[in-house]
C-alpha cells in the first residue's frame, strides 16, 4: 500500500496563512478528492501514527448554515466515528486540526476580527469540531449552530494558536432564514475558550471587548441560554465594571423587552445555573436550550 506523508508543511506555514481567494480554492471538490482515494492510501499521523484513507472515514462538513449550496470541508475521523476529526483537507494537503488552528503571521495576536476565508475556517473548526467534540466536557450540554458566513466574529490568537472566539448578532440583523425579525440590540451569540487557555481571563477580556464595541447602545445581550460558567464570568465582569450592570441583559431572539433578563439581578436572585446543576441536568437526559446560537 502506497504511503502518503503530506501531512504537513515543514517550513512553519500554515493554512490560515497561506492565500485563498474563494472557498472553490481549498480543494474540496469531493470528486477529484474521492479519485485520488481510489488509490487507497496511509496518512502519516504525528506520533509516528499511520491512519487508512478511505470512502468510510472521510466524510464532508458544511461550513455554514446559510444555505443548500454552502462551501464543504473535506474531513478525515477515525474509523467508525464520525466525532473524531482527525485530519482536515486544505490547500490540497491533509493538517491535523491542531495545525489548522496556528498561524505564524506575527500579526495575528489577541483579538482579531475574522476576515479571510481561512480565518472562517479556523473559526468552524473551533465552534463545530473543538468544541462540538474534541474538547467536550461530560455533562456539557451546550452546542453551537454553524455561523452565517458573514456573521461577525472575533478569533482570539495566543502564542501563533487561536484559542477561543466570539461572535455577534449584530443589531438590525435577521434572527434566522424563516422569520422576518432582526435583533434589537447588539447581542454577544456564542463565547468559547479552548480548554488548556480557560481560567486565564481570555473569556472576560472578550466580555470586555463586546460591551466596549458598542458606547452608544444603552443596552447590550448575551444569547440565551448562558452557560453556568458564562454567568460566572459575567459576575467578575459585574463585580469590575460596576456601571455596566443595568447595561448587560440575558435575551433572546428578537430581543424585544419581554425577552431580556438583567444579568446582576439575575446572579443576585441565584436565578442561574451552576456547574453542578448543568451536569445533573445532562444526566437526567435533559436536552433543553443546548444551543447557544439560535
Ligand atoms: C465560559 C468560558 C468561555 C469561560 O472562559 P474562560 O476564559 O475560562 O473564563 P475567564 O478565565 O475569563 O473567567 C473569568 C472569571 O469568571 C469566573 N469563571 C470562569 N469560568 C468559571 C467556572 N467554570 N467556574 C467558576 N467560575 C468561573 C471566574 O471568576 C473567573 O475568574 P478567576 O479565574 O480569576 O477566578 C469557557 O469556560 C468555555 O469556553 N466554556 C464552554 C463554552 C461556553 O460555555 N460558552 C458560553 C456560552 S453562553
Amino acid at each position: 500500500m502506497e504511503s502518503d506523508s503530506n501531512m504537513q508543511l515543514t517550513d512553519g506555514t500554515y493554512p490560515v496563512d497561506l492565500p485563498v481567494n474563494d472557498y472553490n480554492d481549498l480543494s474540496s471538490n469531493p470528486e477529484e478528492h474521492f479519485s485520488y482515494l481510489d488509490k487507497k492510501k496511509l496518512l502519516n499521523l504525528p506520533q509516528n501514527e499511520q491512519m487508512n484513507m478511505n470512502q468510510d472515514n472521510i466524510g464532508l462538513l458544511p461550513l455554514f448554515d446559510d444555505d443548500e449550496c454552502t462551501p464543504s470541508l473535506v474531513i478525515l475521523h477515525a474509523p467508525g466515528d464520525e466525532t473524531q476529526v482527525v485530519a482536515v483537507y486544505l490547500h490540497r494537503k491533509w493538517w491535523s486540526v491542531d495545525e489548522v488552528l496556528k498561524t505564524s503571521s506575527k500579526f495575528r495576536s489577541g483579538l482579531v476580527v475574522v476576515g479571510s476565508i481561512m480565518e472562517r475556517i479556523v473559526l468552524f473548526l473551533m465552534s463545530q469540531i473543538v468544541f462540538g467534540f474534541l474538547e467536550r466536557t461530560p455533562g456539557e450540554h451546550l452546542y453551537f449552530s454553524p455561523h452565517p458566513m458573514k456573521e461577525f466574529a472575533k478569533i482570539f490568537w495566543q502564542d501563533g494558536e487561536a484559542v477561543g472566539f466570539y461572535t455577534i448578532k449584530k443589531k438590525g440583523t435577521l434572527c434566522n432564514r424563516w422569520t422576518g425579525q432582526s435583533y434589537l440590540l447588539p447581542v454577544l451569540d456564542n463565547v468559547f475558550v479552548r480548554m488548556q487557555w480557560r481560567r486565564k481571563g481570555l473569556a472576560l477580556q472578550m466580555l470586555e471587548d463586546f460591551c466596549s464595541s458598542f458606547p452608544k447602545e444603552e443596552v447590550v445581550g448575551l444569547s440565551y441560554p448562558m452557560s453556568a460558567s458564562m454567568h460566572e464570568v459575567c459576575r467578575k465582569y459585574l463585580q469590575i465594571h460596576q456601571e455596566q450592570r443595568d447595561r448587560l441583559y440575558e435575551v433572546e431572539s428578537p430581543g424585544d423587552w419581554s425577552q431580556r433578563r438583567n444579568v446582576w439581578l439575575k446572579l443576585q436572585l441565584n436565578h442561574h445555573p451552576t456547574n453542578s446543576e448543568a451536569h445533573e441536568s445532562e444526566q437526567l437526559g435533559s436536552s433543553s436550550n443546548e444551543h447557544c446560537n439560535k
